[in-house]
């Protein structure tokens, strides 16, 4: 049986109630684990920042997070991750560039699910040996929601979160644990953390590999991961942010033939994938204005290396699913 939401527990809709609830989870954090040294893998997510930033302000430097570059991540967000919690909020971060090793592990292999596993195995090794490196943790925090913990009865494939090594066998710190995802941000935006780390869209775990379908090679990784820049730029720009569910792009292992200066090329198309959901199940296309697709189509053509077209995927899930793999 899942673990129920106190009653006691009103849902957060204020900053007032936010606040209350950082005060409250603050005291609470102290409580349980005193003195004691806790860790957290903090991917840069709503969840994990939110946890982070709750551990920053209860425990200060008795908390440290970990962040892995498996290489996947978005354009920036290694970046704004140390910027927002080293350099803002003064916490401990092990910033592990775990780049390449990711990268040699997937090169060749082209089955999502066996993909996932690489991704998934690889990070609670890099982590647990972060982990052992450290002297005296005993807590682990983790950016667990309500949402999850309901849905834990029918695990989906695709949480590729698994468990640390017997070694490292630490007592859980999960302070957001009853909190739905609206109320998450709430407190995240309480605490000062950016709206654009705040309202991220739904990012999927392996990242970017999921995007740069079948086998990962650096230079079609790369194509994702700069047209992913320009269409989230282009989407800022046209006010279609907030409102757009999740949008990203795709690049497919295959190419085209087209034209550059007068000669004939083979390179990539590009894929815009922007849909509305409430909760992932079932998705709808958004209807982006032809101006806004033009003008991403001229900026990933002219500034994305080895992809002479850009498409628009106007599927529905279902049937299709909302990632390509
Ligand atoms: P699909 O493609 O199944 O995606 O329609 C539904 C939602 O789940 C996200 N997604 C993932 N999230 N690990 C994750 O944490 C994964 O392997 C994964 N695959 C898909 C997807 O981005 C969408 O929001």
């Amino acid at each position: 049986m899942a673990e129920l939401r106190p009653e006691s527990l009103e849902r957060i809709t204020t900053k007032e109630a936010a606040l209350a609830f950082i005060d409250q989870q603050t005291e609470e954090i102290r409580a349980q684990v005193g003195d004691g040294k806790v860790l957290l893998a903090l991917s840069g997510g709503v969840d994990s920042s939110v946890v982070a930033a709750l551990l920053i302000k209860a425990i200060g430097k008795n908390f440290t997070a970990v962040h892995v570059n498996h290489g996947l991540l978005r354009k920036g967000e290694p970046e704004q991750v140390v910027d927002v919690f080293k350099n803002q909020l003064g916490a401990n971060i092990v910033y592990v560039d775990a780049v390449d090793r990711f990268l040699d592990k997937l090169a060749g292999v082209s089955d999502p699910e066996q993909k996932r596993k690489i991704i998934g195995k690889e990070f609670i090794d890099v982590f647990a040996e972060e982990a052992r490196k450290l002297e005296g943790i005993s807590f682990l925090a983790q950016g667990t929601i309500y949402p999850d913990i309901l849905e834990s009865e029918g695990v989906k494939s695709h949480h590729n979160v698994g468990g640390l090594p017997e070694d490292l066998n630490f007592e859980l710190v999960e302070p957001v644990k009853f909190l739905y995802k609206d109320e998450v941000r709430l407190v995240g935006l309480a605490l000062g953390l950016p709206q654009s780390m705040v309202y991220r869209q739904p990012f999927p775990g392996p990242g970017l590999g999921v995007r740069c379908v079948g086998a990962i090679t650096r230079d079609r990784l790369e194509a994702v991961r700069e047209s992913d820049a320009v269409l989230r730029e282009e989407f800022e720009l046209a006010g279609l942010a907030g409102k757009v569910w999740q949008y990203f792009t795709v690049v497919p292992p295959f190419t085209s033939t087209g034209i550059k200066d007068g000669k004939r090329t083979d390179e990539w198309p590009v894929i815009i994938r922007a849909v509305n959901s409430v909760d992932a199940t079932s998705a709808t296309i958004e209807e982006i204005p032809y101006g806004v697709l033009y003008k991403i189509r001229d900026r990933i053509l002219s500034e994305v290396s080895g992809v002479n077209r850009v498409l628009y995927d106007i599927s529905n899930k279902p049937v299709a699913t909302i990632e390509w793999e």
